[in-house]
């Protein structure tokens, strides 16, 4: 993969949480309009790791570059600039229920941007245009179902025209076809604004149709990169095991 543009570059990063260790020295790089997803099982430090790239989460050590500039030394007003670059699809949605769908797509243009009432509300129209939910723009979180949040959640996201989309389990609890609108809205935001988009997910059906490239998080490190149809042939014994979804094997089920 060598002569391509790496967008995110992970090095030894290492973070615990009091006495409890979630990752160990993670190596990972992102290259630029690829879209990566990152597999492992529940509880293995997925979005944790997510919750570096945007600097919510600081590392114990280690290096985290965005565009080459290092994360882990910023100060708040470089890391503001830094996440402005940003989208991303919070596990859950994490919606603010007082305010309307349109307002909560709205929040970070109203926040972030100097456009005016006018630009914002076509933004925030166009956002919700391309997930399919223009018909809830005055509706409140509460009065969706889970698919719909996801979808607002999603054109929130995107609302910024971000370099780098983020996604924490875009289809986790979504009924299959559901999912495979979500999976194929993230291929498409992908493609429309020429973005990166990092997916972690333990859903491997999502996973085989979104990713270009997947990587594999097991006990604090990447144990596994390649295409969706090297984790389908590889002889690694923890990928297969996710793969297959064994009970049996070196994942160890808690
Ligand atoms: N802010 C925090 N404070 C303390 N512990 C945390 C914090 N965030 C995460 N953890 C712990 O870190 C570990 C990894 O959590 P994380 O949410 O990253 O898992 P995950 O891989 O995303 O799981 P899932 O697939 O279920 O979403 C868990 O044991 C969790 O309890
Ligand atoms: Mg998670």
């Amino acid at each position: 993969m060598s002569g391509r543009d790496v967008v995110i570059s992970l090095r030894g990063v290492e973070k615990s949480f009091g006495a409890q260790p979630v990752l160990l020295g993670v190596d990972l790089d992102i290259y630029r309009g690829e879209s990566l997803v990152v597999i492992g099982p529940s509880g293995c430090g997925k979005s944790v790791l997510l919750k570096h790239l945007i600097g919510l989460i600081r590392p114990d050590e280690g290096s985290i570059r965005i565009n080459g500039a290092e994360l882990t030394e910023m100060d708040s007003s470089s890391l503001y600039d830094v996440r402005k670059k940003f989208g991303m699809l919070f596990q859950g949605a994490a919606l603010f229920d007082s305010l309307t769908v349109e307002e909560n797509v709205g929040l970070g243009l109203v926040e972030h941007t100097k456009l005016g009432a006018k630009e914002i509300a076509e933004r925030v129209a166009e956002s919700l245009r391309k997930v399919g939910m223009e018909h809830a723009a005055r509706k409140k979180p509460s009065e969706l179902s889970g698919g719909m949040k996801k979808r607002v959640g999603l054109a929130r996201a995107i609302a910024m025209n971000p370099e780098i989309v983020l996604y924490d389990e875009p289809t986790t609890g979504l009924d299959p076809i559901m999912a495979d609108v979500i999976n194929r809205l993230i291929r498409s935001l992908q493609k429309e604004l020429n973005a990166t988009s990092i997916t972690v997910t333990h859903d491997m059906t999502s996973a085989s149709k979104v990713a270009d490239r997947i990587a594999m998080l097991h006990e604090g490190r990447i144990v596994f990169e390649g295409s969706v149809e090297e984790v389908r042939t590889t002889e690694n014994p923890i990928v297969q095991q996710f793969v297959r979804g064994e009970a049996e094997g070196p994942i160890r089920v808690l």
